[in-house]
Order: structure tokens, then sequence, then C-alpha cells
């Protein structure tokens, strides 16, 4: 039988972090910051060179969140956004939009220069496309109204990509680096200024008014003066303020192993395919990073297909081996396109949020960190009405994709009721390694025969809003097609808002 391996993210593959312990007293501080994926770790870490106490929570461990999932490109290039926020809103929005993630860049080139150990390297950052599109002609064009430093770069493209390119437009001075080690730069530092991480502490609610308690799964405790939730997809939003305002989004990522040169460069599609492009050096090693094969979170089942695609276009265009790392990230997009980065809701002053930093998490995450540090610290920063999550810019087109992802909440959550009933196999069919919707003890359940001929039997209900899970098969996971929740084969959480696990039990007899 053909087993498909398992994911792994190249970046977490050689992690040899300090483990830190778990949340097991309650406890007081001055904030308290829930994630550490790269927005609250330097959030925490600027908080706590500032003088503040700061205790900082993390569901998993460090590392395994978004952060460690992205291709890790540090760019401001994101897509074609600069051409959408000035028809969005204007020039001057899209020009501090660039602004708040050039100075990002800024930021980590400091930090580089005080001997952040993280792969960093300077690389110019590519939009291409293989055929005529419109969207790098309005892009190129919004360069120019911006004065954002790039422009046209399609011989230059040419030269480098394997196959035929139409056009492609270039920012100059960008970087990559390696996620996972500069958390751990940043965990690592945070902890000699004093501050405390407990990881494997999730998180599942917090209190309101003055002095808001966090409360985690295993009911310790923690109290500060102000709470910044920066768990990629608030997990508190209890009055549903935010759910509306996301669509969810999955990708995927190879590593191949590759006996060529390693690309000069970070590039990104622009039309169907969406394909990127970078490479990463390790141990005499060169990998070539190809991602792509986006969809909406929790609607496709066959993820395998998804990563056997982008291994067969770098093996197609490249000296490459088969994939050596394969994973995937979510990321949440909102409707205009800009985070969600400060107060959370207007009568919680001492609540924040980082949340909404659609494809690129890596200089909109710091961007949000130094922006929280700042509020939290009272001192003065430019781009706080920007990203405020208490923005009042609503526009027709964001009133059309607010119904539009409700729609599709709404669609997915009749949809799971008739796909209980239609997909149901029966629990004898189940090959090893295969997941179904099956009839147990008289109930539609979720079944996954694992390699050693284990059931694991879940309740498909999700637990955060009640939509209908469905099975990720290379993943092994129940994701949600609502808000993007995901739970591994045992029930347990990998992904919010959802805080609880599905129900579970392991059965020998099926
Ligand atoms: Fe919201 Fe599942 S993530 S219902």
């Amino acid at each position: 039988m053909h087993r498909y391996p398992f994911t792994n993210s190249i970046w977490r593959q050689h992690d040899t972090g300090t483990p830190y312990p778990s949340l097991s007293v309650s406890e007081s501080t001055e904030v308290v910051v829930i994630g550490a994926g790269i927005a609250g770790l330097v959030c925490a870490y600027e908080l706590q060179k500032r003088g503040r106490q700061v205790t900082l929570l993390e569901a998993l461990e460090i590392g395994h969140g978004t952060t460690g999932h992205t291709t890790a490109k540090c760019s401001v290039q994101h897509g074609t956004i600069y051409h959408k926020l000035i028809r969005h809103f204007d020039e001057s929005i899209a020009r501090l939009y660039y602004e708040f993630n050039s100075e990002a860049l800024v930021y980590l080139k400091n930090q580089i220069e005080e001997g952040f150990d993280c792969d960093y390297a300077n690389e110019q950052s590519f939009l291409y496309s293989r055929e005529p599109n419109e969207e790098l002609t309005k892009e190129l064009d919004a360069y120019r109204r911006l004065k954002i430093d790039g422009g046209e770069a399609t011989e230059e493209v040419r030269k480098a990509l394997p196959f035929s390119i139409e056009q492609a437009l270039v920012i100059h001075d960008q970087a990559q680096f390696h996620p996972v080690k500069y958390l751990r730069e940043l965990a690592n530092r945070f902890v000699q200024h004093g501050g405390k991480i407990y990881e494997n502490s999730r998180a599942t609610e917090v209190s309101q008014g003055p002095r808001p308690v966090v409360t985690t799964s295993t009911g310790r405790r923690v109290q500060g003066n102000q709470v910044v939730i920066a768990t990629h997809y608030p997990f508190n939003d209890l009055r549903g303020l935010y759910v509306s305002k996301f669509s969810v989004e999955r990708s995927y990522i190879v590593a191949c192993e590759s006996g060529s040169r390693p690309l000069k460069g970070m590039y990104l599609e622009v039309g169907e395919r969406k394909r990127s492009f970078r490479s990463y050096e390790e141990n005499g090693k060169t990998y070539l990073l190809v991602g792509g094969e986006g969809h909406t979170a929790g609607q496709v089942t066959d993820t395998r297909s998804r990563y056997d695609r982008l291994e067969h276009d770098a093996q197609a265009h490249f000296e490459t081996n088969r994939a050596s790392y394969r994973w995937s990230s979510q990321d949440l997009i909102t409707l205009d396109g800009l985070p969600y980065v400060g107060q959370m809701f207007k009568r919680e002053p001492d609540l924040f949020v980082a949340t909404g930093f659609s494809k690129w998490g890596m200089t909109n995450g710091i961007a949000a960190g130094t922006l929280l540090a700042d509020q939290l610290t009272g001192r003065p920063n430019r781009f706080v009405n920007l990203v405020s999550p208490l923005r009042q810019t609503v526009k027709s087109s964001d009133i059309s994709a607010f119904l539009k992802t409700n729609l599709d909440t709404a669609t997915q959550f009749a949809k799971g009721t008739v796909d209980r009933l239609l997909e149901r196999k029966n629990v004898k069919d189940l090959q090893l390694d295969e997941s179904g919707v099956v009839q147990v003890d008289g109930k539609t359940s979720g079944v996954y025969r694992d390699l050693d001929n284990q059931c694991h039997v879940v309740n498909l209900t999700c637990t955060h809003l009640g939509c209908t899970v469905k099975w990720n098969n290379a993943e092994r996971s129940w994701d949600c097609p609502c808000h993007g929740s995901r739970f591994d084969a045992k029930g347990n959480v990998l992904e919010g808002p959802a805080t609880k696990p599905l129900s579970y039990s392991k059965r020998e007899d099926l």
C-alpha cells in the first residue's frame, strides 16, 4: 500500500529550541500576550525591553503555528495589493501600508545587525505572470504613483525562471529568513529580559473589564493590566465581530532538494496558478520551496493531490528530487486587505488584537508587534488608525465581501448536514491511513483508521460554532470549512478559533 508521507515544515524540522514549561500555577503580571507567533513574540519582546512585565502563553509550542508554516519571505510586495488599496481607499492609505511594512523590514534588518541569527538574506522580490495580466500593469502604475523602490523586471525574471514569462515586477532590497530561528531568537532575548513563556498552555477565555483574566484549558489563570490576543484567529470573539470579517484560505508548500544553484530572489505568480518560489540552503543542501494550490479552508479533502502538483511543477521545471518536506498554512483574508491591529472592542480598552495579515504575516506580524508595544507603552505610532480594528471604512465592496463570507459560512453549515448523510461509508471498508464518515453506535461520526489499524472516532460538529468538519487527507486532520478551525485525528485543537477538542474515542473493535 502507498503510504503518503506525513507533513512536516522544513522550518520546524531541526528546531532544537528550549522547551518552555506549561502554566501550572495562576499568576499576575502587567501584560499577558497570547500566541507565540511572530506578532506575539515581537510585541512581548518589545514590551519586556521597555520595562513591562510580560507573560506569554502559547497553546502548543513556539513555531507550531502559522509563522512556522510559511515560505518566510519578508517582503512588502504583497501580491498586487497596492493598486487595490489605491482603488479601495486612496494613494495616501496605500503609501501608509507600504511604509507600515517597510518599517517592519528595517526593524528586522536592525535586529540582524544586533546579531539575531535566523538565516537572513537580502533578496529581490518579484511578481510575474506567464500570460498577459492586467493586474501587473495596474500594479506597476501603483509602484510609480506610490514611489515604491521597484518597477518593471520582465527581462530579469525571464533569465531567472525556466519557463516563459510574459511580464514581471520587482521590489528591491527585501529579505528571506528562517522563521522558527527568528522566533527562537526573540524568545531567548525576551526571557533574558525577564519575560515568562508558557508553552502548551491554551487560553480559552478572557474576562471583560479592568484587569482582565486569561483562563487556560487547565483552569489556570493569568491576570494582567492588558491582554494582547495574537493567536492568528482571535479565539475570544464571542460577539462574532471578527468571524464575519475574514475569509480563510489554505495553501501548500513543498521543499525539494535541488541539484542546481540556489534561485536568486523570491518569486510569486499573479494569475490562476499563483506559484511561489524561493530557495533555502541548509547543511550544504539546497532546497527549492514551491508554494501555491490555495483554496478556501476546510473545503478540500484530497489535499495530497495539491502537494503532488507542486512537487510535479518543481520537477518539471527545475532539477529537483521528490519533496523532502511538505507543509501548509492558513491565512485570514480581511475584507479591505488591511490587518486588524489595536484595541479589539470599543468598550474594552485593555484588550488588544493582532490578526488578519492575509498572506503577508512576516512584515505585517513584525509591524503589528511593534505597533502594539507602542500603544501599550503610550508611544505615538502613525499607523494606529490605518490598521485599527475599530476602523469605520466600510465600502460597498466590503459589504458584498461580508455578505459572501457569511453566505459561504451559512452554506457550509447547511451542507455539512447533507454531507454527513451522503458521504457515509461502512467502517469495515476503511483502509489503513484512511478516514470516512461512518455510523458508530447509531451516530454519524468521523473515523480515521491509523497505520496500526486503530480507529479514532470523533464527533464531526466543530466546537466553535457547530459547522461540520471535513477530513484533510495529507495533514490527517479534521478541518472546519466555516472559520478554519482544525483538529487532529484525536480531536485535539490544531488551529483556532475553536478552543475545545472534538469529542473523541479510540476503538479497536471497528
Ligand atoms: Fe467556526 Fe468551525 S471554525 S464553526
